[in-house]
């Protein structure tokens, strides 16, 4: 059964116990500060083929978000506001159905390509208390095998959304990995071809309804992406928070922008220079919030492990080599607890 299928009922959902966090893992939502220097990123500075100066300013600030951060937010990137508009509205479509018409993609089955899943916490004793979301995942391609599996109401503006949003993101990414690899002091191509020619992509829609008490739960428990780097679109309605020295920041919503997060796997290559950014989602009693998370990662195959260059004798190797399909493995191993899973491939010290 779906948590949500009281969520299109004009009378509003109800925090039942199992929605209910510990009193230690709850947001305390008093303590989040928001930063005035949250790093934004203006992509229309950098000029491909020019060594000018705002290019390089703009690897530099990217480089330096990846070091303090490992997140920033880009505007003026080039992707098309009507593209990203469709696409919230795809999803909103999606997920303003009766519950009851999307909940046969319900699955606790993580092989399958397209589920609709309720993330949850185990706590002490094992009992697994829901976070207040519901998030529907699929893969990038072949978006057409699974069209058919979405409710016939919204399957053709879904295909249409999502085709024209995954052909933008896929150029986007390669730019951000360029950009990333300069800063790095890498060849421009270097990431890219480093996570390699069939990467693992995966798309993450994601709907947090309004909750009557935001103090008690969470829209998503903290947790740092899994794959190499993941490009969030959100509405306007704030929820994302990023933990930085410890300390839990919202992230401001801005128009036409996208929050890019780094995961662990471009922490793991950068032998830890850059960082995999903790980060949640919290709830708000007044309005819905959707967002979208585009995640790349290295296929199953692929041998990560810190880059050569990046290891010397004040950066010694901090990560073993792995084939991604056992950190997909540990990871998948660690559901519902607070994930570790890159710790799990750290080096004795
Ligand atoms: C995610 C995620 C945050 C958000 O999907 O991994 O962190 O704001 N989403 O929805
Ligand atoms: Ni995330």
């Amino acid at each position: 059964m779906n948590s949500f299928q009281l969520a299109n009922e004009s009378s509003p959902l109800s925090l039942t116990p199992n929605f209910i966090l510990p009193e230690h893992k709850r947001p305390n939502l008093s303590q989040v500060t928001s930063l005035d220097s949250i790093p934004i990123i203006d992509l229309s500075y950098y000029d491909h083929n020019n060594n000018n100066p705002s290019s390089l300013e703009v690897v530099h600030n990217i480089s330096k978000a990846c070091e303090e951060f490992g997140f920033f937010q880009i505007v003026n990137h080039g992707v098309p506001e009507q593209v990203c508009n469709k696409m919230m509205k795809a999803i909103t479509s999606l997920f303003e159905l009766p519950p009851e018409e999307r909940e046969h993609l319900s699955s606790t089955d993580y092989t399958k390509n397209v589920r609709l899943i309720s993330y949850y916490l185990k706590v002490e004793g094992g009992e697994k208390v829901k976070m207040w979301s519901e998030c529907f995942t699929h893969s990038w391609y072949p978006i057409d095998d699974i069209i058919h599996l979405l409710p016939e109401k919204i399957g053709t503006q879904y295909r249409e959304a999502f085709t024209e949003y995954v052909k933008e993101i896929g150029s986007l990414v390669k730019r951000l990995l360029s950009l990333i690899s300069i800063g790095l002091g890498l060849e421009e191509d270097f990431l890219f071809k480093k996570v390699g020619e069939q990467p693992r992509q995966r798309a993450q829609a994601n709907f947090y309804p309004p909750c009557p008490d935001p103090e008690l739960t969470m829209g998503l428990q903290e947790h740092t992406d899994l794959n190499a780097l993941t490009v969030l679109l959100q509405s306007q309605v704030s929820g994302l928070q990023v933990n930085k020295d410890g300390k839990w920041i919202s992230v401001p919503c801005i128009p036409n922008a996208f929050v890019i997060n780094l995961a662990d796997q471009i922490e793991v290559l950068s032998n830890g220079r850059y960082k995999s950014v903790l980060h949640r989602a919290v709830t708000n009693n007044v309005h819905a919030r959707v967002s979208m998370a585009m995640f790349y990662g290295p296929n199953p195959n692929t041998t990560i492990g810190p880059i050569q260059e990046l290891i010397d004798e004040e950066h010694p190797l901090k990560y073993r080599n792995y084939h991604f399909s056992e950190f997909l493995e540990e990871f998948f191993k660690q559901e519902g607890k607070r994930r570790l899973v890159k710790e799990a491939f750290e080096l004795p010290r």
